[in-house]
Parts: structure tokens; sequence; C-alpha cells
């Protein structure tokens, strides 16, 4: 139904879970995919995955990427313009969770998570701004949570991190409007992936005070490739007119 050919997305995270879902999404789409991850083995995998799938060569290419470190952005986004000449859509997805819970997170630790999952986004949107304002436009979609809309009693950096992006991303969305730049972000609830087992982990080692989880009104369950639907339709013409928004993947945890 929704057609990106011709267009390239650079998905950040792309290798693992949420982010290789929307990856593959894209690509069913048409889009060609720049997976940019920090580990290039697991990245270079899931870029080779879509190839198969997409029966194309270019259908993916793998790179390394640290969005946590500006020379690591520097040199990716010109290794991937230098490759595709172009990028039209920008899927800010990388993240972390905080890497244990309660008020004993130290400052480095607090601020480790924000650096990647909210300074992160900053660098990635610096970076490649310029280019989407010379080529006429583009989409930008970052991935917050539904932690970013209620904060939970266990992961106060990981939900400050993501209201911060969906807060960032308003204020994108009033700055590159004129330039035909759409900022979107997508709040997915939760879904089975590496980060959710180190959630269970970390919440059984018993800081939460949070164990019952909630009834959702859908039963889902939650996909990765329920965000890469959402980062599909937004990226696509038909949200043309769609910025600063964020939207609730989540079987209905939210409804704001
Ligand atoms: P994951 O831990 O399974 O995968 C994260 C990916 O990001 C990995 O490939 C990892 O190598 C990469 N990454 C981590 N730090 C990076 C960095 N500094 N630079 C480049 N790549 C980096 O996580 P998952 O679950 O797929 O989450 C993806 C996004 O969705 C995150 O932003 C997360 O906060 C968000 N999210 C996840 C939910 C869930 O239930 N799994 C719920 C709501 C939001």
């Amino acid at each position: 139904m929704y057609n990106l050919a011709g267009r390239v997305a650079l998905v950040t995270g792309g290798a693992l879970g949420i982010g290789f879902g929307i990856a593959r999404e894209l690509a069913e789409a048409g889009s060609r995919v720049i997976i940019a991850d920090r580990n290039l083995e697991k990245a270079s995998a899931a870029a080779a995955h879509i190839n198969r799938k997409e029966r194309a060569i270019e259908a993916a290419i793998a790179l390394r990427l640290d969005v946590s470190d500006k020379q690591s952005i520097k040199q990716c986004t010109e290794r991937a313009i230098g490759y595709f000449s172009h990028i039209d859509i920008l899927v800010n997805n990388a993240g972390i969770f905080q890497n244990r819970l309660g008020l004993e997170l130290e400052d480095e630790e607090f601020n480790r998570c924000l650096d990647v999952n909210l300074t992160g986004i900053w660098r990635m949107v610096q970076a490649l701004v310029p280019l989407f304002r010379t080529q006429g436009g583009g989409s930008i979609i970052n991935i917050a949570s539904v932690g970013g809309r209620k904060g939970v009693d266990f992961a106060s950096a990981y939900c400050a991190s993501k209201a911060g992006v969906i807060s960032l991303t308003q204020s994108l969305a009033a700055t590159l409007g004129p330039d035909k730049i759409n900022v979107n972000t997508i709040c997915p609830g939760s879904i089975s992936t590496a980060m959710q087992d180190e959630i269970k982990a970390l919440r059984n080692q018993g800081v939460s005070n949070n164990r019952t989880p909630p009834v959702l009104p859908l039963a889902g369950p939650l996909t990765v490739e329920d965000i890469g639907y959402a980062v599909v339709f937004l990226a696509s013409r038909y949200a043309k007119n769609i910025t600063g928004q964020a939207l609730n993947v989540d079987c209905g945890y939210m409804m704001n």
C-alpha cells in the first residue's frame, strides 16, 4: 500500500529488535535501508537478511555507528551519503535502558542514558538536516516509549530520556517545518526484545513496586513489525502534513 521506492532510510540501532523490524518494513515498502549500529557484525547480518528477502544486493547496507560519538556519526553519515548519494528518512531508534534501577543510579549512569537516547538524536539531526535542506525535505521519526508519557517507578533516567525525545520532536518539528522536514515520534509499548529481557531481569531483582502487567484493550501481542508499519506510514506521502506528533503504538495502554 505504501510505496517508498526510490527513498533511502537510515535506521540507527537497526541491527536488532525494533530497529531491525523497522528496517525490514521499510525495505518491504521499497525503500533502501542503511542499518547503522554500534554492533557491525549484527548489522551486517541484518542487511544480508534483507538483501536475501528483497532479492536485491543494495536493498540494505550495514554501517558502524555509535550515536554517542560525534566522530562516528560523521563517518557513518559521510559513508552513507557516499554510497547512496541521498538520505530521505532518518529513524532515530538506537536506545539503551538504564543499567540498574532505583535511586542509587549514579550521575554518570543517569547521563549515559540521556546521552544515547536523547542527545544521540540531537547529534543525528544536526548531522543530517543540512543534507535534508539541500534535498528539499525529509522525514525524521524518533522512537521514544510509553515510558516517556507516564513515568514508572524503577526507571527515572530512561523515562526522562524518552519524555525528552517527545519534547525534542516538537521543537524540531517547529524549527524544520519550513524546510519541509516532518519530525514525529512513535511511543511503543512493551515488545519482546533483548532490551525487554534486560528490563525483566532488573525488575526481578526486586526494586520495582510495579509487578502486575497492565490489562490492555487490545490483546496483542505487540511486535517489532507493528512499529515498522507506523514508521512506514509516517515516512510516506500520506503523512506529509503530520508533524510534531507522538503516536502511541501500544495496544491501547496510553490514550493521549
Ligand atoms: P535492543 O536493545 O533490543 O536493540 C537496540 C539496538 O540499538 C541494538 O542493535 C544496539 O546495538 C543498538 N544501539 C544501542 N546503543 C547504540 C548506540 N550508542 N549507537 C548505535 N546503536 C546503538 O532494543 P529494542 O527493544 O529493540 O529498542 C529499540 C528502541 O525502542 C529503543 O530506543 C528503546 O528505548 C525503544 N523502546 C523499546 C521498547 C521495548 O519494549 N522493547 C518499548 C518502548 C520503546
